[in-house]
């Protein structure tokens, strides 16, 4: 394969909701979520200890709402074609105790970033994917800040190429997206899924916007359903349930 394996981690409702409406963003607390789906602290740890992955990928609607106004950046000064090119400091990627790479898809440059590296995260720092269409603004913020990015694709980022660029610049060979269901349906539609694995909680959540475990586009009538193997079934506690799937590559019959 010439890109890392991909697993689609989530934490569900019983009818695959990720969150409770539309624009709720759980990374900034809600004790509905929290009561129903339990403390999310734990995951991450058993998802590096189970897949071990060097990447862990989100998308911008993770962190900020889809009406949002970003914070207006300053224009950029000359010509701003040299920031169309991968930014990869030497001193952030070769630096001391490095795990991995928290990475974030945000071709619009939406995302205005408070921290670099996270709290209890020690070795793990943010890298975030662009195209060639986010405004040179972003990409000079981002370079202000000596956040790394990396650029794959034109209107949008190009998730396979930027999959290829992280197998091949940063020696990434496994990537777990722990994303919203846009991203999660991209990456489906666009064949890049290996593995699903998602931790069912006994709660029903419903919304006929709510974002679900893959947002994408109607099937096509000369397309399929994507077909799944299961791996796993683990009953956990307080009726949760554990499912993990291995996809069916598509020319397998
Ligand atoms: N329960 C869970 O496990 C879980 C996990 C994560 C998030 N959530 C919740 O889910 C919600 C966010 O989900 P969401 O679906 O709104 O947002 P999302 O999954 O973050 O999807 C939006 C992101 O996907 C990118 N994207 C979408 N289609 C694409 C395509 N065809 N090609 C390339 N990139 C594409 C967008 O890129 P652009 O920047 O180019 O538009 C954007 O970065 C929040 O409420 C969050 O709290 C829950």
């Amino acid at each position: 394969m010439d890109r890392p394996r991909v697993v689609v981690h989530a934490v569900a409702s019983v009818d695959g909701r990720l969150t409770l409406a539309p624009d709720v963003l759980l990374l900034y607390g809600d004790e509905r979520w929290q009561a129903v789906a339990g403390p999310s602290d734990e995951v991450y740890e058993r998802l590096k200890l189970t897949y071990k992955p060097q990447v862990f990928l989100e998308g911008s609607g993770s962190f900020v709402p889809s009406d949002a106004e970003p914070e207006p950046l300053p224009p950029v000064d000359g010509d701003p074609q040299s920031l169309y090119q991968d930014f990869l400091p030497p001193d952030v990627v070769h630096r001391a105790g490095h795990q991995g790479w928290f990475t974030a898809v945000d071709s619009r440059g939406r995302v205005r970033w408070l921290y670099k590296e996270f709290e209890g995260w020690e070795g793990w720092h943010l890298l975030v994917l662009v195209a060639h269409h986010t405004p040179p603004e972003y990409l000079a913020y981002l370079q202000r800040r000596n956040i790394p990015y990396l650029v794959a694709g034109e209107e949008r980022v190009d998730l396979r190429a930027a999959l290829e660029k992280l197998g091949s610049q940063l020696g990434v060979t496994c990537v777990v997206s722990t994303a919203g269901g846009r991203l999660n349906g991209a990456l489906l539609r666009a064949g890049l899924v290996d593995e699903i694995s998602v931790e069912f909680f006994p709660a029903v959540i419903g919304g006929f916007e709510t974002p679900s475990l893959f947002d994408s586009p109607a099937l096509k009538p000369d397309q399929w359903p994507t077909r799944l193997k299961l791996i796993c079934a683990q009953v956990q506690a307080e009726g949760r349930v554990r499912l993990r799937y291995e996809v069916v590559p598509e020319h397998v019959s």
